[in-house]
This record gives C-alpha cells, structure tokens and sequence, in this order.
C-alpha cells in the first residue's frame, strides 16, 4: 500500500507487488489507513503519515515499512521493531540539498532578503541609503550546528568556505574526519552563547523535543540567528517567537513547524525577521527522484525478506543502531 502516488517509487514495484495507491486529497486518515491496511504486506508511506502502534496493530499481515523522508520520527520504531518490520528511510540521498536549503535560509535571514524583495516589490524604493535593510554579516561569524549528523555536517562545510567559524553539539561526538581541526565541539549552553548564528540538526526524538526551549533561547547570543530545518518540535516556538518580536534574537529562518501546514494565522507569520518556507528541504528534482528510489529499494528489500539498503531500525537484523550509524 501507498499513501501516495509516486511514480519514480511505483515504477520499480509494480513488476513485484500488487499496488494499492491511495490518491484521495492529502494524506489519508488514519481510519482510511488503517482499512487500506488491513490486508497489506508492505507500506510506502511519507512523513505526512503517522504509523503508531494503534494503527500497525491494525495492520496484521504488514511486513515491511519504507518512508520517503530520512526522518522517522512519525512511526512508532519499537512497535515496529516489536513486531520484527523493518522500517526503511532516506539517509544520504538529500544531505546536501537539505544543507543548501539550511544555508539558504540562515543567508536569506541574515541579509534580511525577503524583507528586501518585498520593499522593492511594495514600490518602496525610492533612493539608495546608507542604513537601508542592515543585516548581519555571514563571513567571519560563528555558526553553532545543534547535532552533527550528515546534514549538520555538510551545513559545516558550507559554512568553512563562507569564512565563519564552526562550533558543534551533538549527543555522540563521532570522529570529525576531513572536518578535524576545523570544527571545535563545544557544550550546548556553551555554544548557543558563542554563537551568531545557530543551525538545528537533531533528529526529533523525546530527548531533542523542546530541545530549544525558552531557557536555551534565553542563553543564546543577543542579535543571534536561528535556523531549523529539521522538525519544529525541536524548537519552542512560542519562545522564538517572543525573542523575534522583542529583537533579543535578529532574526531566524524556518522550514519545519510544530504544527504543518503552519495555519496562515500563525503569530509567527507577523513576525518581519522571520523567513519561512513550507518544509521543502530536500525538495530538489533529483534528491526527491533519489529519495524514491530508494525508498522503492527499501520495501522491495524488506518484502523479499532481504536486508534493506537503509533501515531506521537494524535492531530487527539483529544489529545495534550505533553499529550501522558507524558504517555510513
Ligand atoms: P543523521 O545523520 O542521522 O543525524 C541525526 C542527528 O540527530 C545526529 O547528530 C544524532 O546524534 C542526533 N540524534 C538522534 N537522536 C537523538 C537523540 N535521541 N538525542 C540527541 N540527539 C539525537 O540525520 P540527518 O540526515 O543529518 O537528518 C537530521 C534530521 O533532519 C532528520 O532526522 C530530519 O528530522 C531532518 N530533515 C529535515 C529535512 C527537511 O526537509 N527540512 C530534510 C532532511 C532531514 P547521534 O549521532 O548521537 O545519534
Ligand atoms: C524530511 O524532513 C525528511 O526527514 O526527509
């Protein structure tokens, strides 16, 4: 079963399975899940659709779960692994274009450039002047990257060749690599309060929601900016937006939101220092093609009783997470 039509992952199921696509408006409720389901072996889903253990229980011949996103935050992973279903996701195939999309936002932010495309658009402009639309200056500044993993790490090398200097959290401080001597690790306190520019890169897990809360904003550099483009929940948005609002934080550029689609009403749309866009991080032509594939890969795999290319809980191989994590 899948939750949507996707042709670059339907393609290269529909020689192996029978398919059953959902193509109502949006993503299907839970109910109309949970009925497709109900005689399902596999499960092509999206980050959209919300598969907790009400709903696998729901689906009793399910053997294989593949979501087209690299986080899996919106699948319950120890039901599934209870149950012995692989669930297979999309890591490395859209670390750069989320990381492009990461920088584009924290330079769009800092040089304040929707406010300006907006003032010119408004007709706005009418002379050139010497403290028009001041920004915050990228090079030489310090970017603190909050979880370095693939993408916080490719958002690294981004920000070396724009001349700032890198400091990085993260719960596992893996090896650096080519990274070595040019990233300093540092305390989470310790790096928001060193840093004009702060990139969240943690995946959303009960231990990193809220992660960003008021407290960690608080401590963060006054004139500071943030970044989020991993998932809202990470990120007390409340707090942001009272920071945003009472200019204690410059400005910052979001794509991931608590609640998605953001309503059109949200405080946060008030806000001018704010750049959003609507969760479109690894929204290139080629990475989502890619991102299908191997999605298609990953439940073609776990339907043929195969080891997938990239399973979000190898526990069920029999092998420890960090185990694999090790290998990427
Ligand atoms: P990754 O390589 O697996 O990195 C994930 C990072 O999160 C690692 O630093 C990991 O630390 C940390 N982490 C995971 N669980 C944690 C926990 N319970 N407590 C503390 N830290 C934890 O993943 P990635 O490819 O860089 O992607 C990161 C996230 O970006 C995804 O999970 C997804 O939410 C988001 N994303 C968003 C978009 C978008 O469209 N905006 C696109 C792609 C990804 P350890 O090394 O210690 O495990
Ligand atoms: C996108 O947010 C993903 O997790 O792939």
């Amino acid at each position: 079963m899948a939750t949507r039509d996707l042709p670059d992952a339907l393609a290269p199921l529909a020689s192996h399975c029978t398919l059953d696509v959902w193509r109502g408006d949006g993503a299907p409720t839970p109910d109309a899940l949970a009925a497709r389901l109900a005689d399902a072996d596999g499960l092509l889903c999206l980050l959209v659709d919300r598969i907790d253990a009400t709903l696998l229980a729901r689906a009793p011949h399910l053997r294989a779960i593949s979501s087209v996103s690299v986080g899996v935050d919106h699948i319950d992973l120890a039901a599934a692994t209870a149950r012995g279903i692989p669930v297979g996701h999309t890591p490395g195939v859209l670390t750069e274009t989320t990381a492009d999309l990461a920088f584009a936002l924290l330079l769009a932010a800092a040089r304040r450039l929707v406010e300006a495309d907006g003032f010119v658009r408004a007709g706005r402009w009418q002379a050139w002047e010497p403290d028009l639309l001041l920004g915050r200056d990228v090079h030489g500044a310090t970017l603190g990257i909050v979880g370095f993993g693939a993408i916080g790490r490719a958002v690294a090398r981004r920000a070396l060749g724009f001349g700032m200097r890198v400091l990085a959290w993260s719960r596992t401080r893996r090896p650096l690599g080519d990274l070595a001597g040019a990233v300093a690790w540092a305390e989470l306190p310790a790096l928001l309060a060193a840093s004009d520019f702060v990139s969240v890169h943690v995946a959303l897990a009960p231990e990193t929601r809220g992660l960003l809360d008021a407290a960690a904003i608080a401590r963060m550099k006054p004139g500071a900016i943030l970044v989020n483009t991993a998932r809202g929940g990470i990120v007390d948005e409340a707090a942001l937006a009272a920071a945003l609002r009472e200019g204690r934080l410059a400005a910052a550029g979001l794509d991931v939101f608590a609640r998605e689609p953001l309503p059109p009403d949200d405080p946060l749309l008030a806000l001018p220092n704010l750049v959003v866009a609507p969760h479109v991080g690894s929204a290139s032509v080629a990475t989502r093609a890619r991102m299908a594939e191997l999605a298609a890969r990953n439940l073609l795999a776990g339907l043929a009783g195969r080891r997938m290319p990239a399973c979000a809980n190898p526990q069920v191989y029999g092998v420890e997470a960090s185990e694999t994590e090790a290998k990427r």
